[in-house]
């Protein structure tokens, strides 16, 4: 189940955002070698870790195993601050209803063709937007997400041109948020709806919503 994590509950899921911090320097800085999210104390906390921010962790008995962030484009954002010219032929996308999709990661243990962890972030990812009436997700990504997206049936505009960055192919894009994807993302690793936690309550409080197959 993805748990959602924002300021209001923020106080029940202390440990957890910790121990994700601390995952996402092990993932980012020592195994996908992005050096200058460096920090000496193991935490990989950047300016967008702000209280406007809303983490989806997926939780195994109290256990990070894979998250995701989500920041209001009416806030300072990855792409309107550090990657503007990935957006630079749309123009960037700004709104109450446009969250911008970072730092998404699956614990090692958990990757691959036989987990759906990705996926249920995916899907906990597209619930959430749904709930929340977003009409769109916009991601500073590497271009070989695109045909992963793709085959999920997802609406994926470019808002720029592929480019070069740090020796990685990057696209900025925007995604639509629609039914029809969180219903494809939720079939293609036969998960079971909601992927939601009842975000009222911590983890240790967990009230587990009613489970449907789709
Ligand atoms: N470069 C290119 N392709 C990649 C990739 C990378 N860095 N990481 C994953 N892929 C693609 C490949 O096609 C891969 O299949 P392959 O192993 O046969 O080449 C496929 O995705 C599956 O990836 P895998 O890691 O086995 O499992 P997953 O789909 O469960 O998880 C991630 C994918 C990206 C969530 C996971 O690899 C991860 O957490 N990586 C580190 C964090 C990260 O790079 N996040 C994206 C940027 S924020």
């Amino acid at each position: 189940m993805i748990h959602i994590i924002d300021a209001s509950n923020r106080r029940h899921y202390a440990d957890q955002i910790e121990e994700h911090f601390r995952i996402r320097h092990r993932i980012y800085v020592e195994e996908r070698r992005w050096m200058e999210l460096e920090r000496p104390d193991g935490r990989e906390v950047d300016q967008f870790d702000t209280d406007d921010a809303v983490y989806l962790l997926a939780l195994k008995q109290g256990k990070v195993i894979g998250g995701s962030r989500l920041v209001p484009t009416l806030c300072p954002h990855l792409m309107s601050e550090v990657f503007p010219f990935l957006a630079n032929i749309r123009g960037l996308q700004r709104g109450p209803d446009i969250v911008e999709w970072t730092r998404i990661f699956v614990v090692p243990e958990y990757r691959g063709r036989e987990s759906a962890v990705l996926h249920t972030v995916l899907a906990g990812m597209l619930e959430y937007c749904l709930e929340q009436n977003f009409s769109a997700i916009t991601v500073v990504m590497e271009t070989w997400w695109m045909p992963r997206f793709l085959e999920l049936g997802w609406e994926v505009k470019p808002l720029g041109l592929p480019t070069m960055i740090d020796g990685m192919s990057c696209i900025g894009t925007m995604i639509s948020v629609t039914e029809e994807a969180w219903r494809n993302t939720l079939a293609f690793k036969r998960i079971a709806a909601p992927t939601l936690v009842d975000r009222r309550h911590g983890p240790h409080i967990i009230k587990e919503r009613r489970t449907n197959h789709v």
